[in-house]
């Protein structure tokens, strides 16, 4: 018996920004973005829609094509770095929103890693009888983008993905799972203010400290290391080599990670799942996004192997091996 993902769905908000439209806002360039991460545009969230909004239509989709209905799901687990508030979580919102009665729900926070971290938990309850697990990647990165900081504003956008876990006993579902963390170099990549360490207050917010900040070179170096450890592990532990992959899909953070990464590994790119440049880093949401996108596309088919990796703040990392 195994974990599999029985459906897939995302949304993005409507509005996009594009790299001319920065251009205008910090001393930046198109040619530079692209070129530096392969972003040329990113969808940003309306004033009024906080992540939960995104995650619920990502939900629905999800669940629409699992063909779920919401009130026989058992739980919910939404990995995300920006809850629509601290508490409740954005998990126990959708459960009302959805309209999910009588079961337990739950929001996890590691980075850009949350989806696959949120997909392992998961996975644990699916194989320990709880049916139907609704499991999503949502954030509004935007919310915490300093958009005088050149340096992280071009990079993100706001989305949400999910996916519907069932146990089958098919060769489908998941076949291995690798996860990390390492707190050691926290500071190069963190949201100062606004937790119980330094509280919101006027000097916070005058200081900008309740914004994305980065150290994107030291960043990018670990990241590339960790992904490929994720992946080389992860295929290790199933006994599959890289070359049987159908898809890798990375999280979508810059191209140059994600061509390293797929070097490494000796694997051809058009294996790989790229779609940063429409979306840019969409944090939790980023193989939600990506992953809905190779179903819909044919380029994930059934019994295809597809291989999930991310890198995110913690740091953390991961790899998820499945057969769709
Ligand atoms: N436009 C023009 N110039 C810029 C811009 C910009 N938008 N941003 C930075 N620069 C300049 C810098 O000021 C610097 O100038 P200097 O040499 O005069 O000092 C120069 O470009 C090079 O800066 P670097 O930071 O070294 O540029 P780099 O090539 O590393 O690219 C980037 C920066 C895109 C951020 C890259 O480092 C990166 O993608 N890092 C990893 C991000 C990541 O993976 N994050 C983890 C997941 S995110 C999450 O968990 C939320």
């Amino acid at each position: 018996m195994r974990a599999y993902i029985a459906g897939v769905g995302s949304y993005t908000p409507d509005k996009i920004l594009n790299n001319f439209d920065f251009e205008k806002i910090v001393d930046t360039s198109d040619e530079w973005i692209r070129t530096r991460s392969g972003i040329q545009e990113r969808h940003i969230a309306a004033d009024n829609q906080a992540t939960s909004d995104l995650a619920f239509f990502a939900a629905k989709r999800a669940l629409k094509s699992a063909g779920v209905k919401s009130k026989n799901l058992s739980a919910i687990v939404v990995g995300t770095a920006t809850p629509d508030m601290p508490f409740p979580s954005t998990a126990c919102l959708l459960q009302k929103r959805l309209g999910a009665p009588s079961i337990f729900a739950f929001d996890i926070s590691a980075g850009c890693t949350g989806f696959l971290y949120a997909l392992g938990i998961a996975e644990n309850f699916v194989m320990n009888n709880y049916d139907n697990v609704l499991v999503i990647g949502a954030d509004t990165l935007t919310r915490i983008t300093d958009y005088t900081d050149r340096t992280t504003c071009v990079l993100f956008g706001d989305a949400a993905g999910a996916v519907v876990l069932k146990k089958g006993n098919s060769a489908s579902g998941i076949l291995a799972s690798h996860f990390a963390s390492d707190g050691s170099s926290w500071q190069l990549l963190h949201q100062p203010a606004g937790g119980s360490r330094m509280p919101p207050s006027h000097e916070t917010v005058d200081q900008r400290l309740h914004v994305i900040k980065m150290q994107g070179n030291e960043v990018f170096k670990l990241a590339v290391r960790a992904m490929c450890d994720a992946a080389v592990i992860t295929l290790k532990k199933a006994n599959v080599s890289a070359s049987q992959l159908k898809l890798l899909i990375p999280h979508q953070a810059n191209i140059r990670i994600i061509e390293a990464s797929a070097k490494r590994l000796h694997l051809p790119m058009d294996r790989v799942l790229v779609n940063l440049d429409r979306y840019g880093n969409t944090s939790t949401a980023s193989i939600p996004l990506a992953l809905d996108e190779a179903v819909r596309t044919g380029r994930v088919e059934k019994d295809d192997l597809v291989l999930m990796v991310a890198f995110g703040a913690g740091f953390t990392w991961g790899g998820v091996l499945f057969r769709y």
